[in-house]
């Protein structure tokens, strides 16, 4: 199983599902492999926002080895299954898309509901954490049946 975690920048909301699902994949002993990238280029190449990593590691989990990179359109052949954060990047994700397969691959992370942009408030990052930590347990039992 190959997953793609997603959202604008790939430096706040992204990274922590990564970093959270990477975690739990090898607490499991699975042979799962999950990357993040964002729609957006501002970022290329930084590690995550201090603050993602600062609630992370408050949590045990490093993000700190994370580099942001750019979605692009080889990632609909490399991974199984992509989860966006919100519905702006559904829509930059599914406007790449060539094929109904590529679009088949493409789900919003939480079940109909979005995950906030925590990029302009930082008393965001530890609900969203708390937020991203749940749906990737769960995300996890789903995806291994
Ligand atoms: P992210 O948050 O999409 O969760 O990584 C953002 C990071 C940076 C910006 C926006 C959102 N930005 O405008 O630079």
């Amino acid at each position: 199983m190959k997953i793609l975690m997603v959202c604008l920048g790939n430096i706040c909301r992204s990274p922590l599902a990564h970093g959270i699902l990477a975690h739990l994949i090898e607490e499991n002993g699975l042979n799962w492999e999950v990357d993040s990238a964002g729609t957006g280029n501002w970022h290329l190449g930084e590690c995550p926002d201090g603050r993602s990593i600062a609630v992370a590691k408050k949590y045990g989990v490093d993000i700190s080895e994370q580099r942001a990179r750019q979605f692009n359109k080889a990632d609909f052949d490399h991974y199984d299954r992509i989860f966006v954060m919100d519905r702006n990047n559904l829509r930059d994700v599914l406007a790449m898309a060539r094929s109904t397969g590529d679009r088949a691959k493409v789900s919003l992370f939480l079940v109909n509901d979005i995950v906030p942009d925590p990029y302009y408030d930082n008393n965001l990052f530890d609900p969203v954490y708390q937020l991203i930590a749940a749906r990737c347990e769960i995300l996890m039992k789903e995806l291994a049946v």
